[in-house]
Parts: structure tokens; sequence; C-alpha cells
């Protein structure tokens, strides 16, 4: 049968049909010429869930595994797919991508792609060698206020670019202690002390400052607090005599990490998942001109802005800058055969993919974005174990950042 690029369907297998990954295969459910064609999950109940939706739509049943936890392995070896995507705890992305691309499939990841150094240049390598990209899905590029300021930056409105920060903040204390809902985020915590979730802010920076397009990161700095959050939470809620009410938890609860750029910029990086705090959309772009700040959705540009020194609504400008790839989109199209919410950034991710992977380009979020976006986990720990120190940011593209043009979405 012809895959994708000779205009067949796009033949799926996924690994993890967990929450997020669910979400995915709902998605991917709704959308013309795809076909899921192979599920994996070690856990039976997501697994035969996931099963059934799919043959809900009236669509043949997919094969399944779930012998154990490498058994993406068979999965991957199959001759009938196109894209494995994988939604599974973090440690399992990047040998699951790297296993897919080696058996000739296009890998698609969630957040992170790689937990280690040495997994990013495998990811980058194996996607050379191979020729099949390997793609993580930010959604947070795609929404409409990180679309509408890139189309602005790239315009040249806030001026030469200079500075921008963001943060994940997102207290997720309950999620971290609930057997339930992800049981693996916790131990990241309990081993790891630095950012160990930079790309939901850094995609957006990236793109708005042209990483690994025209500019590249040299080097970081990080610096954690203590780490008190989690073991008073526990305490609170299981007693003063429960084990985490104690454990040793090496993530300092607010990490804030630095980063400079070859092009004389700067980055502010916060992870922040411990706190007391409601979520914030804390993002910030500033230039010569003018800036945008993502938390109150205003921005400020000089002689343009009607009185000096006061923000205006980003919403005044959404006519003149919305991004034309949300011109494009219609929401309406996009349902999921479940009617999951989730907003529309994911399934304008999805339709990028899915065109590029049939007109056979390179998708939008490359291998080397998924590898500079994620590699900062690893040199922030880095950073933060000894004292802070500059740690220097490999240069994933070796050298071809200087020549990359800036994002297009043709
Ligand atoms: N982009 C986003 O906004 C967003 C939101 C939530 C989660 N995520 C990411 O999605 C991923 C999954 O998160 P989740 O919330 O769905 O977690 P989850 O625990 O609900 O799902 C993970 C699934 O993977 C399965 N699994 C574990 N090990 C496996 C293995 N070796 N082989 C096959 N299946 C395996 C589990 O049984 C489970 O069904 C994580 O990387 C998380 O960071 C991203």
């Amino acid at each position: 049968m012809a895959n994708a690029a000779e205009g067949g369907p796009l033949r799926v297998g996924m690994v993890g049909v967990g929450e997020r990954g669910s979400y995915h295969l709902d998605l991917l459910l709704g959308m013309d010429s795809v076909e899921i064609k192979a599920l994996c999950d070690i856990d039976d109940g997501f697994l035969y869930r996931a099963k059934k939706w799919v043959q809900d739509t009236g669509k043949p049943a997919p094969a399944l595994y779930s012998r154990s936890k490498t058994d993406y392995l068979r999965l991957c070896d199959r001759d009938d797919l196109d894209l494995v995507v994988t939604a599974t705890p973090w440690q399992y992305h990047a040998p699951v991508c790297i296993a897919a691309m080696q058996a000739g499939k296009h890998a698609a990841t969630e957040v992170p792609a790689a937990l280690t150094v040495d997994e990013c240049w495998e990811l980058v390598e194996t996607s050379e060698k191979t020729g099949k990209h390997c793609t993580m899905l930010e959604q947070a590029n795609y929404s409409p206020d990180v679309m509408t300021v890139l189309n602005m930056s790239q315009q040249g409105i806030f001026g030469d670019l200079l500075h921008a920060s963001g943060g994940y903040v997102h207290d997720l204390r309950l999620v971290k202690f609930d057997p339930e809902r992800e049981p693996w985020r916790l131990q990241h915590s309990i081993d790891r002390n630095g950012n160990n979730y930079p790309t939901h802010p850094m995609g957006p920076i990236a793109w708005w400052l042209g990483i690994n397009r025209g500019d590249q990161f040299e080097y970081l700095v990080s610096m954690s607090t203590k780490a008190r959050c989690l073991n008073d939470y526990a305490a609170h809620f299981f007693g003063d005599r429960h084990p985490y009410a104690s454990m040793r938890m090496a993530c300092g609860d607010v990490n804030t990490t630095l980063l400079r750029t070859a092009g004389g910029r700067t980055v502010t990086l916060h992870h922040d998942t411990n706190t007391p705090h409601p979520q914030t959309a804390e993002m910030r772009l500033q230039g010569t001109r003018g800036l945008y700040a993502g938390n109150i959705r205003k921005l400020y540009l000089e002689g343009r802005s009607p009185t000096a020194h006061e923000w205006q609504p980003l919403a005044e400008y959404e006519k003149e800058y919305q991004h034309p790839l949300w011109k494009r989109f219609d929401e309406e199209k996009f349902r999921t055969s479940r009617g999951h919410g989730g907003g529309a950034t994911t399934p304008l991710l999805w339709r990028r993919l899915l065109e590029a992977l049939r007109a056979g380009r390179a998708p939008d979020q490359n291998v080397y974005d998924a590898v500079t976006w994620s590699v900062i986990s690893p040199l922030t720990e880095k950073s933060v174990a000894a004292k802070s120190r500059p740690v220097d940011f490999p240069d994933f593209t070796r050298g071809k950042w200087k020549s990359t043009p800036p994002i297009s979405f043709a």
C-alpha cells in the first residue's frame, strides 16, 4: 500500500496511550486519511480502551503490543507504519524515537524529546543517518498569541530582539502524589535538580529568537532554591510520618536559568511545579522598540502605543498581525472523535505535522529544535550541581544555524 508521502493514508503506531497519548489518539481519529495501525502500552486498561476508541469510529482494530516495557521495538519493526508517536513517561521518549527511525519510520514524541546530552546527539545522528524526521509535539508554539507575536517580531515590530523570558509555572503537587495520574513524574523531583520541563516556554522563545535559524544558544547558568514544598504537602495530606514528608527531594522548588545566545540575546527560564501558584502564562519578548508581556497579554511599542509608558492590549494588534496560519485554520473542522477538550493549538500542530509528512518536507519542529529545547534539562542539572557555573550549549546543527533561514510556514 502507498505510504503517506505517496498520497496514501498516514499509517500511525502509538506508544503510550495514557492521559496525553489518548488525547492524541482521539485527535488523530478525527482526522482524514490517518490509519491507526498499532498501539503499545504496558497498561492493558489504557491499551484496550484505545483499541475500542479506534473500533468505535468504524475502523479496523489495531494490532496491540503489551508484552514488556520494550515491546515498542516490535511495533517499530512493523512494515506498515509511516509514523510512530510516543506519549510515554520521559525516559522512553528517545529510545522509542531512535527505534522508530532505525526501523525506517518518522518519530513524533511528547515533551521532552530526551533526558541526557548523549540521547540528544543520538536523536540527531539517527535522524541524519536514516533521513527520517524526529519531531517534538510542543503545542505551545502554536498558541494564537505566540504566533501573533512571532509574526510581529519577524516583521521587526519589536526592533532588534534583546531578551525573552518564560516559565513553566504549574502547581503539580497533586499530580505528583496521585498514583492514578502520571505515577512516574514524582521520581524526577526526587532524583534531579534543575529545570526538568523546559520545552513549553522554550519552544515559543526559540522560534521568536530564531534559535537554530540565525542564532544559537552559547551557554547557560542555572540556580535552584531549596526543596520544601513537596515534603510540606505530603506532611499536610498524608501525615508527618509518611515517607514523603521527610524524603530528600533533589529538585529545588523554584529553578531559574539564564541563557545567552551567540547574537548577544538573553533568556530567563523559570521552572516551578511545587509551589502554591495559579498557572501563569509567563512569557515575554523584548526588543529595542518595545515588548510583549504574555502574563498580562499586553505590549508596549515606543512611538506606536498611544500613551507613553502605558501598556496596550495585544488584542488591539490581532487584526493586523494575526498569524496567517491561524487565519487559514478552521477550528470547526477539527473535532476529535470523542469531543476531547484542550483547545485548538494541538490540532493545529497535528495539521501542520501531517501536511509536512504528506508533502515530504521537514516538520516545523525539526530534530534540532527537539533536542535544543530538551537539552536544557541536563545542562541545568549540571550547572546547578556546580554552584551555577556556566555550561556550554552543544551546537546540534554543527554550524548550520548560521545559514538556516528564519522559520516560515509554507
Ligand atoms: N504537551 C503537553 O501539554 C503534555 C501534557 C501532559 C503530558 N505530556 C507528556 O506526555 C507524556 C505522557 O504523559 P501522560 O500524562 O499521558 O502520562 P500517563 O502516565 O497518563 O501515560 C503514560 C502512558 O505510557 C504507558 N507506558 C509507560 N511505560 C511504557 C512503555 N515502556 N511502553 C509502552 N507504554 C508505556 C503507561 O502505561 C501510560 O498509559 C509525558 O511525556 C508528559 O510529559 C505533555
